[in-house]
């Protein structure tokens, strides 16, 4: 690693604690949030539909998938919070480990924590991880907004206007999930609004493909499965289901748009890609840090704790690796691993999640996702 490979995040390593802990979300008790926008806006006179048929057969299913949040879920069902959190502390209980060494060390930040305490925590770390989706989904509604605005091609435009429907439906029914079933909601996560700033911000259009389409909404899909896998609530199955029919679609759109475009660009406009991949792939793993809950639980000093997630033994950051299933298969389809002497791959070795890039990438793998397959591929 070098110091120059960190600069874009303002650090000298991905594991530069100062510099996590230096950003704090100062806009915690704000209804609103205004990021300026610098890309243009688009008008294309080429109407010919079809010209990118695989675009086009996207556009096609989509506008067939729609589903109704309201009508499609059994918002009926009685959640029983208990258990749908004791169903993800069997996660938790392995990437806890770090955790449960420190809680055991003398000057230990959880010395004075009851059983009570620690069923606190996973309650909260259940909501917060629904909470940054419902997040995450915003974000996503607002980049698919943009890049009608900004992508040249009208294929691309009449499918991404169908994604922004998409994404609505998503933020309305995780909000609906955490305000009718669940106790309690966060504000955005620190590291999760700097990823979407820079998504919303960027001035190349494709930018926001790459931000939103590979990387947040892949780890999405990959999240979305192991959860969808682990809980047997039924209405978060079933929300999380319909969710990833869409979300699916939406990673197939951005590698297939973003396969087409590099193969015009420069390997010096190359290489700026994959420092962004590679700078969006460290937000999303301090996301998981989630510093929200430990401030929420009181913890005054969450730096040991920071300490301790950062420099967990490989095994025990098995979910956090698991979520780079469905994004580095998708970097290497995009030819952004190998590129500029594969500095990209470099770094996916560096963060442990290179095995990855075999699996199927997801511009083929969709169907196996509609609603209606029973052929749903998890992590
Ligand atoms: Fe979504
Ligand atoms: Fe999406």
């Amino acid at each position: 690693m070098t110091a120059t490979d960190y600069e874009m995040l303002g650090r000298n390593d991905a594991n530069d604690i100062a510099q996590i802990l230096m950003l704090t979300n100062t806009e915690k008790e704000a209804s609103i949030s205004i990021v300026k926008n610098e890309a243009d806006s688009i008008f294309t006179w080429d109407y010919e539909k079809g010209a990118r048929p695989r675009l086009n057969k996207l556009y096609e299913k989509s506008k067939h998938s729609m589903w109704d949040g309201e009508k499609d879920l059994d918002w009926s069902i009685d959640v029983d919070q208990d258990k749908v959190v004791a169903d993800i502390a069997m996660v938790s209980e392995v990437q806890n480990g770090p955790i449960t060494r420190l809680a055991e060390s003398a000057d230990s930040p959880f010395k004075n924590w009851g059983d009570k305490e620690w069923a606190q925590l996973d309650k909260e770390s259940l909501n917060w991880q629904l909470s940054q989706f419902m997040h995450g989904e915003q974000g996503a509604l607002i980049a698919t907004a943009k890049i009608v605005e900004t992508v040249p091609w009208i294929d691309a435009k009449y499918y991404a206007s169908t994604q922004v429907m998409d994404e609505a439906r998503h933020v309305e029914v995780f909000a609906k999930y955490l305000d009718t079933k669940l106790e309690g909601n966060y504000p955005v996560n620190v590291h999760l609004k700097h990823l979407l700033d820079d998504i919303i911000n960027h001035s190349e259009w494709d930018m926001t493909y790459l931000g939103m389409q590979i990387m947040v909404e892949g780890l999405a899909l990959a999240a979305f499965g192991y959860l969808h896998m682990m809980t047997s609530e039924p209405l978060l199955k079933q929300l999380l289901r319909y969710v990833m029919s869409d979300e699916a679609r939406h990673v197939a759109f951005g590698v297939l748009t973003l396969e087409e475009y590099y193969q015009h660009l420069t390997l010096a406009e190359i290489q700026e890609r994959q420092e962004f991949a590679f700078e969006a792939a460290v937000r999303m793993r301090d996301r998981f840090l989630q510093q929200e809950v430990w401030d929420r639980m009181g913890i005054t000093n969450i730096r040991p704790i920071i300490d301790a997630q950062l420099n967990a033994a490989p095994e025990e950051k098995e979910f956090q690796r698991l979520l780079f299933s469905k994004i580095v298969p998708n970097c290497r389809k995009l030819g952004l691993l190998d590129a500029g002497e594969g500095w990209l791959r470099t770094k996916f070795e560096e963060i442990n999640v290179i095995e990855f890039e075999h699996l199927e990438s997801t511009d083929t793998e969709f169907d196996d996702f509609a609603l209606g397959s029973d052929d749903v591929t998890s992590v």
